[in-house]
């Protein structure tokens, strides 16, 4: 992943105990609807939004699990919030996994359903950007591979900012999708097996299982149409990311994911 240096005045200062005196940051580059993701030490600082209070009691909540999440520190002196970095490759940077690490990716999300199951839903906590059909648990909403670290035999998720109410199901498609790398291009047998082996790590239902291939599609098209409605509407930066290689790119795994239903429903079928 590329990194951006830049200076950044005024870090360091008394009022920012994680500045650890650096005086320097870097852009952190590989995310696109954040705006400025910048590591400063051993720390990231992100944007502190509406939902940002809820979102680190849901992490904080993981991790007194044991669940392996960044730990928070709360706000710095321009009141962002300040996360640990975690060393390490992103996924995405050596996908698609093999099936070892993506079975072992669908244990770590049923780990964090289950924890989630156990929390209330506050009815005040807006839907994510792809609401789901029946929101009844406090999902990621983005687990994929371009927001996990891996370290050795550490995986991490990063980038909990768009937590919100979904469901296992809603949120198992999309992962499915990633790590599965059912992307066009793929080899459909390998995508096949990575599937299977996520889906067997999450310990899936029957049910689960039959409803997943739909599932697939329908959380594929939703992708693609939010970037087509967005771009009519010009709201970024979901517009420009339509125009340059993620319209295209959700439209034809939309397509791929359609196209092999059969495959997908035989390599999970038990
Ligand atoms: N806690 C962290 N530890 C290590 N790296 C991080 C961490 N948080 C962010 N990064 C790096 O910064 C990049 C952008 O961060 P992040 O994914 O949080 O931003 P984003 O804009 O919200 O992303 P997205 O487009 O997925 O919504 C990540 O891809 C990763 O490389
Ligand atoms: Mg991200």
């Amino acid at each position: 992943m590329a990194l951006a240096r830049r200076a950044e005045a005024g870090r360091g200062s008394a009022l920012d105990p994680y500045g650890l005196g650096m005086g320097e940051a870097e852009v952190l580059d590989g995310g696109n609807t954040s705006g400025e993701v910048v590591r400063v030490g051993d720390t990231v600082r992100k944007p502190w939004l509406a939902t940002t209070a809820r979102v680190v009691a849901f992490m904080e909540t993981l991790r007194e699990t044991g669940i392996d999440v960044p730990g928070t520190h709360g706000r710095d002196e321009q009141g962002r919030l300040v996360l640990d970095f975690v060393p390490g490759t992103m996924a995405i940077d050596i996908a698609p996994l093999g099936v070892d690490v993506v079975r072992r990716v669908g244990v770590l999300i049923r780990r964090i359903h289950d924890v989630s199951a156990r929390l209330p839903v506050p009815s005040d906590w807006p839907a994510g950007l792809l609401p789901a059909p029946h929101a009844d648990l406090i999902c990621h909403n983005d687990l994929a591979t371009w927001n996990l670290v891996i370290d050795g035999d550490r995986l991490v998720f990063i980038d909990w900012d768009g937590a919100a109410p979904s469901s296992r199901s809603w949120d198992v498609a999309y992962a499915a999708i990633s790590f599965g790398h059912l992307f066009p291009e793929s080899d459909v047998c390998a995508s096949a097996a990575r599937l299977a082996a996520f889906i067997d790590g999450y310990d899936a239902d029957q049910a689960l299982r039959e409803q997943l291939p739909t599932l697939m599609a329908d959380r594929a098209r939703a992708m693609y149409e939010l970037l087509r409605t967005s771009h009519e509407i010009g709201r970024e930066p979901w517009s420009s990311m339509f125009l340059d290689f993620h319209g295209d790119h959700w439209r034809n795994t939309t397509h791929f994911i359609e196209q092999h239903r059969s495959d997908w429903s035989r390599a999970i079928a038990r």
